[in-house]
């Protein structure tokens, strides 16, 4: 049974494998930069195998981080520090050169200070532990110009999430010869120990940064061993370091899931959308359809780097070859995919609650919850402690290729055609279940005022409503009014046949509190009638915010009586709610500052308050 006293068991168990696996001389000489300053007892070049992750899971169980679950094979239950449960989004940088092209939405400190600071907070913070390096590539390795990363880190617990997380080891080693480029990232939990001294089981630091030095193709962070603040591949490589990659290439590197939708008459389309964290991206990824003949495969969940194909269309290729998706409301009814994907083992699951048969547990997985279990504190709980056993920011971290939804292409270099774009947020007013945008500047418009209501995913207040651009806010690696100068930018290239794009919201609620849409699998019913109006085959209003489709043009076959009375409130753009919606855009806007806001964005919105007079 779990004790907490194995919080406090020595770490003096791992074995040194101190071979260089590479001779890429930029690497070399930056492993020992990092070592000299850092003092690790040992360095590992990490070969991404299974013998590796037999050493590291075994070394964590040894340590008291990971406890094996019996339930599923190759299968780890851990809790972090209660204070290390998040993304921190107010330690997070963009260290540009120039303060103005990190812009308002971002936390700016000026490179060389930023460097000063943290090279005092990384000094000796090795001290006792082990130093891995890891060679990974974000996207397939036969694509065409594949984005390679290094990370450093002194975590176990990284390491084998990056394995997890990423196409990494002897593969990338052998790929990342010569001068290849590679994005440097050096994490370190900034827990060093004394001689002597036991580990604990979540080594961290109070103090904690995640900067991020755009020019230099750089990542630095310090003092958590979070997901977002330390999987560096994640958030930080293949979001804000590659949105700077795709500004200066001409590509988008979105917070998107990428899903692969055939209809009953076998005509296939892949659509992106893109939702603030915790606002259903998985499931939506793994989508069951409620609607016969309808079938929906994976291609990605989070992240979705799009190119131009030589046809002029958006090609969007999944960065990643794991799932680090939120627990909670994760069960067979909500997301059976999801589930079957766990279950198949190879999987790390954090702050979740660990249960009296060896398995994990949340809320949400079962309808009854057990009657005891271990919660993500450590302690006991029963379903009359009173607080979740889970924590609501709780992850499971699990191979995509697991996944029995998982589109055969998924791994493909070329990546997959684009038909539609879907911006969402969690609303309780106001946004439709689904409008469709007049044109790309109107769509890139209602993506820029993109709102949701904040959730556990960041540390902060939950259920403020904020304006989260692209849902990229956290995630945006330059100035946010060029980046949507950017996004205008792609309708001007030559021959581009760009994706349609709507807005939806699944989360809109009555007067009385209750959800307006059942969401989940029946929100293949909103898709149907997206990828009906690119053929030109489904009824709608013109709104002032966009095409709404009538009740009637929506497939409501096999939906319950209940939601069905609902459906007009769902669809309703009420014009006093967007009156008082215009009122907090002019504010978001206003931010933004008047020389880098797009003239076609503020005649996007004067035109749409046009509208809403006349209405
Ligand atoms: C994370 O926080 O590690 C993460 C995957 O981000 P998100 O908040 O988008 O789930
Ligand atoms: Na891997
Ligand atoms: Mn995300």
């Amino acid at each position: 049974m779990f004790r907490k006293e194995r919080f406090a068991v020595p770490d003096r168990s791992l074995a040194a494998v101190a071979t260089a696996t590479t001779g890429h001389p930029g690497i070399l000489s930056w492993v020992a930069e990092v070592a000299e300053l850092t003092a690790p007892e040992r360095i590992v070049y990490c070969d991404g195998s299974r013998e590796e992750w037999d050493r590291l899971t075994a070394a964590l169980v040894a340590k008291g981080t990971f406890v094996p679950l019996p339930a599923k094979p190759n299968s780890f239950w851990c809790v972090s520090d209660p204070d290390d449960v998040a993304r921190v989004e107010d330690r997070t940088f963009i260290c540009s050169e120039h303060e103005g092209d990190a812009g308002p939405t971002n936390n700016w400190v000026d490179p060389v200070d930023m460097r000063t600071v943290m090279t005092e907070h990384y000094r000796g913070a090795m001290a006792g532990r082990t130093m891995y390096v890891i060679a990974y590539c974000m996207g397939p390795l036969e694509a065409a110009e594949p984005k390679y990363g290094v990370q450093i880190t002194d975590s176990e617990y990284v390491a084998v999430s990056m394995q997890i997380m990423t196409r990494s080891g002897a593969q990338v080693w052998e790929k990342l010869t010569g001068d290849t480029e590679f994005v440097k990232c050096l994490h370190s939990v900034g827990a060093p120990l004394a001689e002597g001294q036991p580990d604990v089981a979540w080594p961290c630091d109070k103090t904690k940064y995640i900067a991020h030095f755009p020019e230099t193709r750089t990542i630095w962070s310090y003092g958590s061993g979070y997901g977002g603040n330390a999987l560096l591949g994640k958030k930080c490589f293949a979001l804000r370091i590659a949105s700077v990659l795709g500004r200066d290439e001409g590509w988008l590197a979105e917070h998107m899931l990428i899903l692969k939708l055939t209809s009953p008459q076998d005509k296939t389309h892949y659509i992106a959308a893109a939702f603030p964290s915790s606002c259903g991206k998985t499931n939506l990824a793994m989508l069951e359809p409620t609607l016969p003949g309808w079938k929906a495969e994976t291609v990605g969940d989070d992240i979705a780097w799009m190119r131009f194909g030589a046809d002029g269309r958006l090609y969007a290729v999944n960065p990643e070859a794991g799932f680090f998706g939120v627990a909670p409301g994760t069960g067979t009814k909500t997301n059976p995919n999801a589930i079957a994907t766990i279950e198949a083992g190879n999987s790390v699951f954090t702050n979740t609650a660990f249960t009296d048969d060896g398995d994990v547990w949340w809320e949400g997985l079962t309808e009854q919850p057990p009657a005891h279990l271990i919660d993500w504190r450590g302690e006991e709980w029963t379903p009359e402690s009173g607080s979740p056993a889970a924590h609501p920011n709780s992850r499971y971290c699990t191979p995509v290729e697991q996944c029995p939804s998982v589109a055969p292409e998924w791994n493909d270099p070329r990546g997959v055609p684009i038909s539609a774009i879907f911006f969402g947020g969690r609303r309780a007013t106001t946004i439709p279940l689904i409008a469709e945008s007049f044109d790309w500047a109107h769509g890139v418009f209602t993506a820029s005022v993109l709102s949701s209501e904040t959730t556990a995913a960041a540390a902060g207040a939950v259920g403020v409503v904020r304006r989260d651009p692209m849902a990229m806010l956290p995630f945006l690696g330059y100035h946010v009014g060029d980046y949507f100068a950017h996004w205008l930018a792609m309708a001007e290239r030559e021959g581009a046949q760009l994706p349609k794009i709507f807005q939806v919201n699944w989360f809109r609620r009555s007067a009385d509190g209750k959800f307006l849409w059942p969401g989940f699998g029946d929100n293949v019913r909103v898709l149907k009638w997206a990828l009906e109006r690119l053929d030109g085959n489904a009824e709608a209003e013109r709104t002032p915010i966009g095409f709404v489709p009538t009740a009637a043009a929506l497939d409501l076959d096999g939906l319950g009586e209940g939601y069905r009375a609902l459906i007009g409130a769902a669809l309703a753009v009420d014009v006093d709610e967007w009156v008082h919606e215009i009122a907090s855009i002019d504010e978001w806007y206003a931010t933004i500052g008047g020389n880098r806001l797009p003239d076609a964005l503020r005649a996007e919105l004067a035109a749409l308050k046009l509208r809403l007079a006349e209405a």
